[in-house]
């Protein structure tokens, strides 16, 4: 039995594709998560005691195994790097459709592993909290079930790009040096006061002598196609660093301690917070969606309108409306004879909520809590485009804008005065036609969303525009 230690999913991969390539079965091997006190492979077998594989043509596991994999890897269990090793090897060896197969024994074990280690990561992102520890320094001691850092460096990188940080935990710690993630043992207790003074051992000392990551790095691009490289975090870092956040912002919420929703940092403009909502987490639906679907149209637009939540097209594309819902509201918007550069299209949840049977992604309608979640990004999209107009589009965009309570039979087509707008509206959401009862009923909600749609657009030319307000004229 050969024995290697990985201490994380790029160490495991690198291994595990040349293993899998020399045909190497799983019981003929096996897989320890490295303690990290020690160097990367001692006394153990390394890659390069791996048999040249059989084989050259390149092993190809899907992207939803890469996914689950990167998820399990994070698991504590000791047998999480064996589990996947066993996966893989049955997907390459006549099971392709195995991750499809929930009931296998090894198919249900990842996924509720994979269940837990989204739940323990989202956690340690909505409780991690920051304290000084210096000038620009600061600390936070967490204790997660698994081993999440990896999935939360990233996280706290962008948020807070341009000071410096460490989360401890009793597994391992990660630092931030205002460049890069760095990732190290951990500590078993809170150091309290001496927290200070980890944050400088760590730099001036481990950091130096002890970098599993770069280990890691310089072995996978030794090992790894450059096609693969796009999922390393070095890479990832590149784009977070292109995107990160202003300083200022991050310090403030980080010397607050409380909880500041990110779309209330105090950006200036759609591009800096349409960017900043691409990382929110402020509630789960970002660990299930594949990205976040952010509003389309010119910052001087005089209308806007609002939907739901993007769906399954949009999820896959990151723009709103449109699929099937987007179509018919083109088509809509073209027939009120709306310019497209007076409108700006967005939506009351960015992410997109559904449930999966089988192949399908089903959508499920937001809760208060999602709507809660969000609201923030919509309230300060509408003050930055400041149009004239706003038109709900479906009972959840209203019970979002315009109140808790609302009700399209009751209100559709009104005029409403909000404390993030003054004038805005409701009507069906174009998907309600689609799933009309009847052809008749079909046809009547078509007519009465295309006449809320031209009221709408008429009250955005015809209202004066308000001071400030940096509309289309
Ligand atoms: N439905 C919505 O409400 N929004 C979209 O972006 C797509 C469908």
């Amino acid at each position: 039995m050969r024995r290697f230690t990985v201490d994380d999913f790029d160490s495991w991969r690198a291994i595990a594709r040349q293993a899998l390539a020399a045909g190497i079965e799983p019981r003929a091997l096996s897989f320890q998560r490295s303690k990290q006190e020690k160097t990367l492979f001692d006394d153990e077998a390394n890659d390069d005691d791996l048999p040249s594989s059989r084989s050259a043509s390149p092993l190809r596991l899907s992207k939803e195994f890469i996914a689950l994999a990167q998820m399990i890897s994070c698991h504590r269990d000791p047998n999480a790097f064996n589990l996947l090793y066993r996966l893989g090897w049955r997907v390459l060896n006549g099971e392709p459709l195995l991750l499809r197969d929930t009931l296998d024994d090894d198919v249900a074990r990842a996924v509720r592993w994979q269940q837990q280690v989204r739940r323990d990561a989202h956690k340690a992102k909505a409780f991690v909290r920051f304290r000084p520890v210096g000038e620009q320094k600061f600390f936070a001691w967490h204790r997660p079930d698994h081993w999440v850092l990896k999935l939360i460096g990233p996280f706290f990188a962008r948020r807070f790009p341009n000071v410096e940080w460490m989360i401890g935990t009793p597994l391992e710690i990660v630092t931030w040096n205002r460049r890069k993630l760095e990732y190290g043992a951990g500590m078993p207790t809170d150091p309290g006061a001496d927290a200070d003074a980890c944050v400088d051992l760590w730099k001036t000392y481990y950091a130096s002598t002890y970098n599993p990551a770069r280990t890691n790095v310089s072995m996978m691009k030794r090992e790894m196609p450059v096609r693969y490289w796009a999922t390393m975090p070095e890479t990832a870092l590149i784009q977070e660093l292109l995107t990160a956040a202003d300083s200022r912002t991050a310090e403030m919420i980080i010397k607050g301690e409380t909880p500041v929703h990110p779309a209330n940092a105090g950006y200036t403009n759609l591009h800096g917070l349409n960017e900043a909502a691409r990382s929110c987490s402020a509630c789960e639906l970002c660990e299930h969606a594949t990205q976040t679907v952010v509003g389309r149209g010119p910052p001087s637009a005089r209308l806007i309108l609002v939907g739901e939540q993007p769906g399954d097209e949009e999820d896959r594309t990151g723009q709103p409306f449109v699929g099937p819902a987007g179509r018919l509201l083109e088509e809509l918007i073209a027939e009120a004879g709306i310019d497209r550069e007076w409108l700006y299209v967005t939506n009351a949840v960015k992410h997109f909520y559904f449930v999966e049977r089988g192949e399908r992604r089903l959508h499920k309608r937001p809760s208060a809590r999602h709507l809660a979640a969000c609201q923030p990004w919509l309230h300060r999209e509408l003050e930055l485009v400041r149009p004239v107009m706003v038109l709900c589009l479906g009972v959840t965009a209203a019970q979002s804008l315009i109140a808790a309570d609302f009700r399209m039979n009751a209100s559709r087509g009104k005029v409403f005065s909000v404390p993030h707008h003054q004038a805005v509206m409701a009507t069906y959401h174009p998907s309600a036609i689609v799933r009309a009862p009847s052809a008749e009923a079909a046809a009547r909600m078509r007519s009465e969303l295309l006449a809320n749609l031209r009221q709408a657009f008429e009250l955005s030319v015809a209202r004066p525009a308000q001071a400030g307000q940096n509309v289309k004229r």
